[in-house]
């Protein structure tokens, strides 16, 4: 807890926005004690076909269903409402290449965007329920392919253009999409991301894909198999034909989005239309109180949950301008990002603590270069962010005054969860704090048996009731998703990080208590690796872990035991990283691959996970009972001495 009570004063920085938090107390009280009243004002953000019979059903809980038998269209009301009235010709997208190019896409040029593919998509068969994998890079076509399929009532998959062949297989297999859309190539540092080529191996494995639509981006030469791969060029035809929107129940599902958990499998969380597009549009209005005149820029990948809710889904359904930016914040230098800022006056910027603290170590230089005055807000995602790295970030890109929204969330809360609310008052600031949960959250700090802990106390954040954004499901897992997320506490939801409550109410978040690692923000599954590993020809053991980082949170270390047919054999480590990039992506390879005698195992037979990496980090504390629940303490101590002799 040292670090943070080292932050415990309260910082002058939030003073300018600071009018007391007498507004956010209020509305929050209001979202608990009358939460259909509050609901039904929330939900009038958007515009509703039909209205719900009822605010929250939970006959079926967990499976709750928020606004029953309401009908609405999510595209409608992201697109066409602005298309027609006087945001028609207003930015939707100022889309910036990575080589420089600029384009600048309307409301009214998105919604003609929109019907043309949606079109394309009903004379390709595609109809309501049925599933579109995406697999673009950050392209004006990305959120473009996000809405048609949400006019047309289909479910679309969308996969990080950083995935690999095999995760790509597996998700098309496992929600049997129909058609893919995807790009020949995209930009990354200057150089071609082969997306066609990781699409053409990946659908070896699979069997539903009809067709494969893919966007000419970067022009070079693709295989395209006759009878299935069609260019987007030549099946879009840019008309004027009109798609009507279909009318959608709330709880239809809008897209899945696979992420990873404590098993090999990544899970299908599923969101829905309504409540999903309540909650994106509602928190993202409370936590960052954006003007109509705004230049919002979520710096995220529009592949991963903050891409979908704050790059596509909140930001149209409030009608507001967003920068998209394409390519990596360092090319083709450093000032990347500070650049785009100045040249787009950009307002409202919101990125990750790894991003920052990338940036931060090339120090002030870069960002000295550039005027960012027009910042008058700026957000952090995905992580926990360091006190230091929030002063810099504070500091320089905000010029001291900018606050800091610290969004804590996660791909199955569909939004915000956990954040500083500017729109309803501003708390002061804590560097490191997430401060106060939204309006409607009902967050609990348990200890391992499920006692409250107590204030200050770390212990494992739950939540007691449901919000509109939850997941509604796990794809084609309803078990699962019981099992994954209300059998740890029952009633509760709980999904794996560890938080603490100081005296005055403030919530931080201190990172995953499961299995999950957190890689420059990306999240990532342990036992994912650990199966790929497993799966090549040379490796009979694996355990794989998170190393602290300074820049990326944590970085990836596995230890390895070789088969014996293979031992000796050098330039293991090497082969295993390039196939772990071909089917998981580059974003899994492990930074360490170290190879054992033998790794350390419970009696029954378990590898101690816990145990390799308290000795490699030579953190094995005194009290070695907790470091691996399934065996006794002895076991333990026996493990590590050997792997301690084995390791020097
Ligand atoms: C972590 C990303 C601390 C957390 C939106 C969570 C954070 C996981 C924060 C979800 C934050 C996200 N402070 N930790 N502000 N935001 N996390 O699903 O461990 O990719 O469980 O969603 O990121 O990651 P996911």
């Amino acid at each position: 807890m040292k670090a943070q009570d080292e932050n415990r004063e309260v910082l002058p920085t939030g003073e300018r926005y600071h009018h007391g938090i007498a507004l956010y107390e209020s509305v929050y009280r209001e979202s608990l004690e009358n939460p259909n009243g509050f609901w039904s004002k929330a939900a009038s953000i958007l515009d509703w076909d039909r209205k719900w019979d009822k605010i929250l059903d939970d006959t079926n809980a967990p499976f709750y269903r928020w606004f029953l038998n309401g009908k609405l269209n999510v595209c409608y009301n992201a697109v066409d409402r602005h298309a027609k009235s006087g945001n028609r010709n207003k930015a939707a997208y100022i889309w910036v290449g990575e080589g420089g190019e600029e384009k600048i896409i309307t409301f009214e040029g998105l919604y003609r965007r929109v019907n043309n593919l949606s079109n394309a998509l009903i004379n390709l068969g595609i109809e309501k329920g049925d599933k579109i994998l995406i697999y673009l890079p950050m392209i004006l076509e990305a959120p473009v392919a996000m809405l048609a399929a949400a006019r047309i009532g289909a479910v679309f998959s969308f996969v990080f253009a950083g995935f690999g062949a095999s995760a790509i297989s597996e998700r098309i297999n496992d929600a049997k999409a129909k058609i893919v859309i995807t790009a020949d190539g995209g930009y990354r540092n200057g150089k071609i991301l082969d997306l066609k080529r990781t699409i053409d191996e990946a659908l070896v494995s699979t069997s539903s894909v009809q067709n494969v639509i893919v966007v000419r981006r970067s022009g070079h030469q693709v295989e395209m198999e006759d009878g299935r791969d069609i260019w987007y060029h030549d099946l879009v035809r840019d008309g004027s034909k009109y798609v009507a929107p279909v009318e959608l129940e709330s709880n239809d599902p809008l897209f899945i989005l696979y992420t990873s958990g404590t098993t090999g499998k990544p899970k299908g969380v599923v969101h829905g239309n309504g409540g999903y597009a309540v909650w994106v549009a509602n928190t993202m209005k409370w936590a960052f109180n954006p003007n109509d005149t705004d230049r919002w820029w979520c710096a995220a990948d529009i592949g991963w949950i903050t891409g979908h809710s704050y790059i596509v889904f909140a930001p149209l359904i409030l009608g507001l301008t967003s920068i998209m930016y394409e390519g990596s914040i360092t090319y083709p230098s450093p000032d990347r990002l500070w650049d785009i800022a100045e040249k787009y006056g950009v307002n409202i910027l919101y990125t990750s603590p790894t991003a920052i603290r990338t940036l931060m170590r090339y120090g002030e230089k870069y960002v000295k270069m550039h005027d960012l005055s027009t910042i008058r807000v700026l957000g952090t995602v995905g992580e926990p962010i360091n006190p230091p790295a929030w002063r810099w970030y504070h500091e320089n890109i905000g010029s001291s005054k900018a606050p800091i929204i610290d969004t804590y969330w996660q791909t199955e809360t569909g939004g915000f969860v956990i954040s500083p609310s500017l729109g309803l008052g501003l708390p002061p600031l804590k560097p490191g704090s997430a401060t106060f949960p939204m309006p409607g959250i009902d967050p609990v700090i348990l200890d391992e048996e499920g006692n409250e802990a107590r204030i200050g106390e770390k212990g494992l954040i739950a939540y007691r009731r449901p919000w509109p954004g939850m997941l509604l499901t796990l794809h084609n897992d309803p078990e699962r998703f019981v099992k994954t997320y209300f059998d740890r506490f029952k009633g509760k939801y709980y999904c794996g990080d560890y938080a603490v409550k100081d005296s005055d109410g403030y919530y931080w978040l201190l990172g995953r208590a499961d299995e999950v690692l957190k890689v420059a923000g990306h999240r990532l599954g342990t036992i994912e690796i650990e199966d790929a590993l497993l799966s090549s020809r040379e490796v009979a053991e694996a355990a794989v872990f998170g190393k602290p980082d300074e820049v990326k949170g944590e970085v990836i270390v596995a230890f390895i035991v070789v088969k014996n047919e293979f031992r000796g054999i050098s330039d293991i480590a090497s082969g295993l990283r390039k196939q772990i990039k071909s089917e998981l992506g580059p974003i899994y390879v492990p930074e360490e691959i170290h190879i054992a005698e033998t790794l350390p195992k419970t009696r029954s037979g378990k590898i101690m996970r816990r145990v390799i990496k308290a000795v490699f980090l030579d953190e094995v504390p005194g009290d070695v009972s907790t470091l691996e629940s399934s065996a006794s303490v002895d076991e333990i101590r026996a493990a590590i001495e050997s792997f301690r002799k084995q390791a020097q």
